[in-house]
């Protein structure tokens, strides 16, 4: 049973912000990277840091009654169980998605107002070709949760050998490359914009047993995608387009499909009734204030866009994990 509302429980929700700024603040500063090395005091780690006493002091009494570290004879830690996830480059390390979470904290501030107009946070927006910390931020982000995500998919979408496979809007291309090292004799291509090649090629060293993954360099709206591909793969770029344009997307794919192609859409499943996971609808918020027309989709949103491109056998796969926001829907393209 969840437990019931009232005044602290509403206020705290109220609150929240201060514990994420909390979290980040010691990604951003290089606290949480420091304490992954080993335990410190206080005076030693505004030294290193430069960072000064009263904030760091702050900060520190705020992460340890959060949980987050730990304090022995005057030494500060990383809590032994969150040290895996803050330890820079270690498997599970999630300091990337912690400081995209950072990134979009001002925006996320205006919300009211993109609620009230239906637009997103009005700022100038970097072309995707030009690199810049956000962006970084938000690739390495999508690879640390992919790289959690991928492995041993390969065997549930029923991958062979021979096939060609496309990871439309795939970025670092970490399903690409793991469906390829799980699949001997898959063949691979992301299709993405120019700006996440660098991040694509850099990914490659993380999967030397990849066979042939390639990359695709196109604008999904101007280009079409090429193929025939035997199976086409979409995670996580529909949330950031508006129905017409999924529309126009998904029949995209859908040409770009052998006949008998199968498409697998990966998305974080809405349900309208609020029955879902909270993330994929607070991502319906994230979408708002960050894209002109993107949302959180419903399953059935999924299933009729792929119906509308004249796929069949339309299938909802369920969670990609257990207790995944993410889930799968398939759809076979009639031979
Ligand atoms: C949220 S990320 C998802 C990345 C990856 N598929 C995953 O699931 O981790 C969305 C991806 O779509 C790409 N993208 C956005 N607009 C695009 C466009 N017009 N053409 C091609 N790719 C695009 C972005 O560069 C990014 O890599």
């Amino acid at each position: 049973m969840s437990e019931p509302w009232n005044g602290p429980r509403l206020t705290g929700l109220s609150q929240a912000y201060w514990q994420a700024c909390a979290l980040q603040a010691a990604v951003q500063t290089g606290l949480a990277a420091r304490l992954a090395q080993g335990p410190a005091e206080l005076e030693d780690l505004s030294r290193e840091l430069a960072l000064s006493r009263r904030g760091l002091h702050a900060l520190l009494t705020s992460l340890l009654t959060l949980g987050v570290l730990t304090k022995h004879g005057g030494l500060y830690g990383l809590h032994p169980e969150a040290a895996p996830f803050l330890t820079p480059g270690a498997p599970r390390d999630v300091s990337n998605a912690v400081l995209h979470m950072a990134d979009m904290v001002c925006d996320w501030a205006k919300l009211e107002q993109c609620v009230r107009t239906g637009q997103p946070v009005e700022r100038e927006r970097v072309t995707h070709s030009v690199e810049t910390p956000e962006r970084a931020h938000f690739y390495r982000a999508m690879r640390d949760i992919a790289r959690q995500q991928a492995p041993g998919l390969a065997a549930r979408l029923g991958l062979a050998a021979g096939q060609r496979l496309l990871d439309l809007g795939g970025g670092p291309g970490v399903y690409a490359y793991t469906f390829s090292a799980e699949t001997p004799g898959l063949k691979s291509w992301v299709f993405d914009l120019p700006g996440a090649k660098e991040h694509f090629q850099e990914e490659a060293e993380a999967h030397p047993e990849a066979g042939e993954v390639g990359f695709l360099e196109g604008d999904y709206h101007q280009d079409e995608l090429g193929g025939p591909f035997e199976v086409i793969w979409i995670s996580q770029v529909l949330h950031g387009e508006g129905p017409e344009e999924c529309e126009r997307l998904v029949q995209k794919a859908g040409r770009a499909l052998a006949p008998g192609g199968r498409l697998f859409i990966q998305e974080f499943i809405m349900d309208p009734e609020g029955k879902g996971h909270a993330f994929a609808a607070l991502f319906s918020l994230n979408m708002l204030v960050n894209t002109k027309a993107g949302q959180s989709y419903s399953a059935e949103e999924l299933a009729d866009f792929m119906a509308l491109a004249g796929l069949a056998e339309i299938e909802n796969l369920g969670a990609t994990r257990e207790n995944s926001p993410a889930g799968i829907i398939k759809a076979v393209k009639r031979a």
